[in-house]
C-alpha cells in the first residue's frame, strides 16, 4: 500500500498572546483556518525503519523532522514493528507561519493510522498530536476554529471564506521560539482579550441574521506584527504597500513572517501580486477551505 496526500497550511485571521504559563509556552487565542495551499506527503510501508526525505534544503530529513517524530510516537505508542520512508513534497514556506511543520505531523499521525492498519481513537490522536507542536491538533479540525491553551485546544467556528486571498512572503525564516521570546508585557494584551471583543461585538452586531463573520471582521490583529516591525523594517514596508491596495483584510499569519490578504476579485488580487512581485516576495494565490472541503480532500488522499 502507498499513500499520497496533502497536507494543507493554515494562516490565523487573529492573534492575541496574553503572557507566559507556568510551563513555558505562552498562552493564546486564535482563529485559524485551512488554505488551499498544501504539501504533497508519499507513505510507503518499509521493514521497520523510519526514513524522511525531503527536496527543501531547509527541512531536516532525520528526527529533527516533525514527519520523524511522528512516525516514531506512533510506533512506540502502539508498539507497532513496521516501518515507513515518507517523502516531503514542500510547496509550503518553511517557519513562516503557515504551520506547514505542524501539518506535516498530523497527516502523518492519520496516514501512518492507514498504512499500518491502526484504529486511532480521537483522543489518542489529540493527545499524540499535541506532543509534537502546539499548531498540531488544529489540523485534525480543519476550516475554521478558535484556538486556546497553547494553540492545542481547538473549538470549531463557524466557517469564515475567502475566494481571493493572497498569501506573500518576503523571503527570510521566523522560528516561532524567537518570535516569542522578543514579546514584552507591552506586546501581549491586557485587559478583555481582543478575541473575546471581536466575538461579542460580531455576536452583537448580527440580530438574528447572518452570523457567520467576514475576514474583514475577525482579521483584527496580530500580538507579532509589533516584534515583526520592529526587527524588519522591510517587511513593514510590505505590510504597508499590501494595506495599501485596497484588500478587505489584510494581516499576519501565526508568528510571521507570512502575510495574507483577502481582496474582493480577480482583478485586485493580481494588481497587489503584482506590486509584491516588483519586491521579489513570493506569493501564492489561493483560497480558503471549509472543513468539509477540507476532509474531502484529505479523504481523497486515502486517510
Ligand atoms: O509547540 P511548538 O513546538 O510549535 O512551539 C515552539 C516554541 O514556540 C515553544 O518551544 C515555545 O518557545 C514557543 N511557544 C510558546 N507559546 C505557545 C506556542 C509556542 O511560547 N503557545
Amino acid at each position: 500500500m502507498r499513500l499520497s496526500v496533502p497536507s494543507f497550511a493554515k494562516i490565523t485571521w487573529m492573534l492575541e498572546v496574553l503572557g507566559p504559563r507556568p510551563d513555558g509556552y505562552h498562552e493564546i487565542r486564535a482563529v485559524l483556518q485551512t488554505v488551499d495551499l498544501a504539501d504533497t506527503l508519499h507513505f510507503e510501508p518499509t521493514e521497520g525503519r523510519i526514513e524522511v526525505s525531503c527536496s527543501h534544503p531547509d527541512v531536516p530529513e532525520g528526527e529533527g523532522n516533525l514527519v520523524f517524530r511522528a512516525a516514531h510516537v506512533l510506533q512506540r505508542a502502539r508498539g507497532i514493528r513496521a516501518g515507513v520512508r515518507v517523502r516531503i513534497e514542500k510547496r509550503i514556506p518553511v517557519a513562516a507561519g503557515l504551520g506547514g511543520g505542524s501539518s506535516n505531523a498530523a497527516i502523518t499521525l492519520l496516514a501512518l493510522g492507514r498504512l499500518w492498519d491502526v484504529a486511532l481513537e480521537p483522543d489518542e490522536v489529540l493527545q499524540l498530536g499535541r506532543t509534537l507542536g502546539s499548531d498540531v491538533p488544529f489540523f485534525f479540525f480543519g476550516g475554521t476554529a478558535l484556538a486556546v491553551g497553547r494553540g492545542d485546544e481547538v473549538y470549531p467556528l463557524p466557517e469564515v471564506q475567502a475566494e481571493y486571498l493572497l498569501l506573500a512572503h518576503p523571503g527570510f525564516a521566523v522560528p516561532t521560539p524567537w518570535a516569542y521570546r522578543q514579546l514584552t508585557k507591552r506586546d501581549m494584551a491586557g485587559n478583555i482579550s481582543l478575541c473575546s471583543r471581536t466575538f461579542h461585538r460580531i455576536v452583537w452586531k448580527s440580530e438574528g441574521g447572518e452570523k457567520v463573520p467576514r475576514p474583514s471582521e475577525i482579521a483584527v490583529g496580530n500580538d507579532f506584527e509589533e516584534i515583526m516591525r520592529r526587527q524588519y523594517p522591510e517587511w513593514a514596508e510590505g505590510l504597508d504597500l499590501l494595506r495599501r491596495q485596497g484588500a478587505q483584510a489584510v494581516g499576519l499569519s501565526g508568528s510571521g513572517p507570512t502575510l495574507f490578504a483577502v481582496f474582493e476579485g480577480e482583478r485586485e488580487l493580481r494588481r497587489a501580486e503584482d506590486v509584491l512581485a516588483s519586491r521579489r516576495w513570493w506569493r501564492a494565490r489561493t483560497r480558503t477551505l471549509t472543513r468539509p472541503q477540507y476532509w474531502e480532500r484529505l479523504r481523497a488522499g486515502g486517510v
